[in-house]
Order: structure tokens, then sequence, then C-alpha cells
């Protein structure tokens, strides 16, 4: 076995929420190491961002505006990146969002559009375009689930409560395509700097919470996510399903 088992030339993908933050970083190592990337999101200059950079790496990169939980909008943008690619072999379920407020405080409208996007979402995007890679016989989805799927901390009702849910979907999913040649694998990070925990890692007392906490003393880098994307999206990983990897500097060691 050689490193071109972590090529993904000729592979497309398609990565929900890739317009910043975590799903940029995942869109650009899956570019790096070779593949087509559809960039998804909901603002398009943001978008567009992503897509610019994209191409400069050389690869073929289409911006679609996705709203993740409606079954409608997604077929409209499953359809349109269909379209545009042809076919789509790797897909990074990742568009997510949060509300952190105390169980008997916790609104139903945020627990709607919590469950809706980080839960309900991943199921509809997938739902759409699997078909096409069980067709074909070869497939790689990536759900991202969180720390908060396996443990927890106060005020994540509704998060951890869909990152719990993402991480058995990944395994029903496994199951279902296990002899199709779909692999379906979850990745869990710790926290990472990005705009959804902006609120957090700017207010001092909980970044430095964040860096105790941890058996290696600190927040995520972006970058150190790209390996472990690679490698599920890319044939190395070929007999591995239904795993959760949680790159967490040892969060759920303890
Ligand atoms: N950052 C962390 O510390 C951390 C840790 C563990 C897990 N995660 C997970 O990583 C994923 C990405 O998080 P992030 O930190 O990168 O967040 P982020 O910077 O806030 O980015 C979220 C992305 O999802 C998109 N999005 C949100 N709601 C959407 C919807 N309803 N339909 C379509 N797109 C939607 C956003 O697009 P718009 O901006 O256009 O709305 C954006 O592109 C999430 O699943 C999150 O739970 C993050």
């Amino acid at each position: 076995m050689g490193l071109e088992q972590f090529d993904l030339t000729g592979k497309t993908a398609v990565v929900t929420g890739s317009s910043k933050g975590l799903g940029e970083t995942a869109a650009t190592a899956l570019a790096k190491a070779g593949a087509d990337v559809a960039i998804c999101g909901r603002k398009r200059p943001d978008i567009d961002r992503v897509v610019g950079k994209i191409k400069d790496l050389g690869r073929d990169c289409a911006g679609f505006e996705l709203e993740v939980t409606s079954r409608q909008t997604v077929q409209k943008g499953a359809d349109e990146i269909l379209d545009h690619f042809g076919k789509i072999d790797i897909l990074v379920n990742n568009a997510g969002t949060n509300h952190r407020v105390p169980v008997l405080e916790y609104p139903e409208e945020e627990w709607d559009r919590v469950l809706n996007t980080n839960l309900k979402g991943y199921y509809l995007v997938t739902q759409a375009l699997v078909p096409q890679m069980i067709e074909r016989g070869w497939g790689k989805v990536i759900n991202i689930s969180s720390i908060f799927g396996s443990v927890a901390l106060a005020n994540q009702l509704a998060y951890a409560s869909s990152k719990g849910g993402v991480n058995q979907m990944t395994k029903v999913m496994a199951i279902e395509w296990a002899q199709k040649g779909v692999r379906v694998n979850a990745i869990a990070p710790t926290y990472f700097e990005t705009e959804m925990v902006k609120q957090i890692s700017e207010d001092k007392e909980r970044f430095n919470f964040i860096n105790e906490r941890t058996p290696m003393g600190r927040w995520g880098k972006l970058e150190e996510l790209e390996g472990i994307v690679i490698f599920l999206a890319s044939p190395a990983s070929d007999f591995i399903t239904g795993q959760r990897i949680l790159i967490d500097g040892g969060w759920t060691i303890w």
C-alpha cells in the first residue's frame, strides 16, 4: 500500500456548510488531495470566497446555496450539483448550528432549528446523494459529529442530542450500505476556533476552561482536521465503516 491510496484525483465531493469554518477546512483538504469540490452554504459572498480559493488549487469547484433543513431546497441543490459534476463520490455532512441555554429555558423553536439543521439536514442530504453512489458501487459519507455526541456539558441540550443522533445515524447508514460499496464514518471534534464558537473563544474564562479540561492543554487547530478527512474520504479507509473518530486532544479520555 502506498500513498496513492490517499489520492482523490478524479473524485468529486460535496461538503455542506463549507462556506466557512470546519467545512471550509474539509473542502480545502479534499481539494489538496485531488478532488473536485462543491462548496455549499447560505451566503453567496462566503461561498464565492471559498470557491475562488479552491479554484486556485487547480480543481474544478462550484458554489451552491444549499439550505439543508428542507427536502425541497436539498433536492434542488443536489440536482444542480449533479448537473455540474456528473457524479458525487464523497459527501461530508457538516452544516451545523447551536443554541446554548439551560434545559428548562430551552425554547422549542431553537430545539427545532438545531435538530433540523444538525440531524434532519444530514439525513436529507444523504438521501439525495447516496443513491448514485450505490449505483456506481463506491462512495464515502463523513458525518461531522462532536465530542458532545459522547460526553456532555451544561447548556448543550439540543446540540448534544443532535450529535448523539449523528453517531447513531452513522451506524445505521453504515450497516445498510456495507455491501454496496458506500462507507459511512463520523468525525467527532473538540473545540476549534470558528464562528460557531466565537462567543466562547472570546470569553477568556471559558476559553481557558477548555484548555484546562483538555489533556493536550489547548483547542484544535483547523489544519489538524485535514488528515482524517482525507483518510476517511479515500480508498485508504475502504475497510472502515460505522466508526466515530474523536479528534479531541484527549478530552474524552477522562
Ligand atoms: N467549531 C467547533 O468547535 C466544532 C466542534 C465540534 C463539532 N463542530 C461541528 O462542525 C460543523 C461545522 O461547524 P463550524 O464550527 O465550522 O460552524 P460555522 O463556522 O458556524 O459554519 C457553519 C456552516 O454551516 C452552514 N449552515 C448553518 N446552518 C445551515 C443550514 N440550515 N443550511 C445550510 N447551511 C447551514 C453555515 O452557512 P451560513 O453561514 O451561510 O449559514 C456555515 O457554512 C458543525 O456540524 C459543528 O457542530 C464544530
